[in-house]
C-alpha cells in the first residue's frame, strides 16, 4: 500500500515537473498592454515583459514560447496547463499567492489616476469622483481598488483590455481612468491630451502589492528558481538597465 502511494506521488511529481523537464515554457500574456505587451505594425511580439521575458528565457537556457490569454482568464489558464508561466505585468500581492507562486519582482511602478487635459476633475478623493465614470481593466488590481474606495459613489466601467479603456477615454464615454502608471502614459499621456493627477499609488499594499512578478504554478518552485537566478544575473550584467532605460528611459 505504500508503495502504491509513493509511485503515485512520484508520478504526480514528475507531471507536475513536465514543462521544465524539456526545457520549454510557455508563458501566458495578456496583450496588448503598452508598453508591457504589444506587437509592432508588422505583427511582432514586443514590450518590457517579452523583451525581458525573453533575455530571462535565453540565460536559463530554457525555450520559452508566449501564448495569449485575455486578463480575465490568466490565471485559471495557468492552474489548467494552458502555459507554465503568467508574465503579464501582474502585480504581486496577498490574494494571488494563495493561488500561484511568484517571482522576485521584476519592476515597481506605481498606479495612477488619468483624465484629459481639460478635465474638470481635480483631485482624487470620493468627492471627487462623485458621479465620475471611472474606467479599469476588469480583475486587476486596479479594479479591486476603485471598486473598494469607490463604488459607492462612482461609476465603474470595467474593460477586458486596457486598451478598451482608453478608447473610451478617447470617445469621452469615460471621465477618468485608474491605470498602472506605465500603461497609461503611455496609452493615454504619450497618444493624446491627457494628464496624470493625484498621487501615484503604491499602498495600500493589499491591493498594490510588491511589484510586478512572474507567477507559476504552486508546486514549480525549481522553474521559479531558474528565472530569479536568471533574473539576478540579467541585473548583474547590465542587460536589465538597457532593456529598462530602452522602454522607460534613463
Ligand atoms: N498590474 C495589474 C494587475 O496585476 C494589471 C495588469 C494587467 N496586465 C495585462 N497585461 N493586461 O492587476
Amino acid at each position: 500500500k505504500l508503495l502504491t502511494i509513493s509511485l503515485l506521488s512520484a508520478a504526480v511529481a514528475a507531471g507536475s515537473a513536465q514543462a521544465s523537464d524539456d526545457n520549454t515554457v510557455r508563458i501566458g500574456v495578456d496583450v496588448p498592454y503598452v508598453p508591457m505587451e504589444y506587437r509592432t505594425p508588422d505583427g511582432e511580439l514586443t514590450g518590457f515583459d517579452i523583451e525581458l521575458g525573453n533575455a530571462l528565457c535565453e540565460q536559463a537556457k530554457l525555450q520559452c514560447s508566449w501564448v495569449e490569454q485575455g486578463w480575465d482568464g490568466i490565471i485559471p489558464g495557468l492552474l489548467a496547463r494552458r502555459y507554465d508561466a503568467i508574465m503579464s505585468s501582474m502585480t504581486i500581492n496577498d490574494e494571488r499567492r494563495q493561488q500561484v507562486l511568484f517571482s522576485d519582482p521584476y519592476i515597481v511602478p506605481p498606479s495612477a489616476w488619468f483624465v484629459p487635459d481639460d478635465s474638470s476633475i481635480t483631485g482624487t478623493s470620493q468627492q471627487d469622483m462623485e458621479g465620475a465614470n471611472i474606467g479599469v481593466q476588469r480583475g486587476t488590481v486596479q479594479d479591486s481598488y476603485v471598486t473598494d474606495n469607490y463604488g459607492d459613489v462612482a461609476n465603474i466601467q470595467r474593460y477586458a483590455s486596457a486598451d478598451d479603456v482608453a478608447v473610451d477615454m478617447d470617445t469621452g464615454r469615460l471621465d477618468a481612468a485608474f491605470l498602472d502608471y506605465p500603461t497609461g502614459e503611455a496609452a493615454l499621456v504619450d497618444e493624446g491630451n491627457y494628464k496624470t493627477i493625484g498621487e501615484m499609488l503604491t499602498e495600500p499594499k493589499e491591493y498594490f502589492g510588491e511589484g510586478f512578478g512572474i507567477a507559476f504554478r504552486q508546486r514549480d518552485e525549481a522553474l521559479a528558481d531558474k528565472f530569479n537566478q536568471a533574473l539576478e544575473t540579467l541585473r548583474d550584467n547590465g542587460t536589465y538597465d538597457q532593456l529598462h532605460d530602452k522602454y522607460f528611459g534613463g
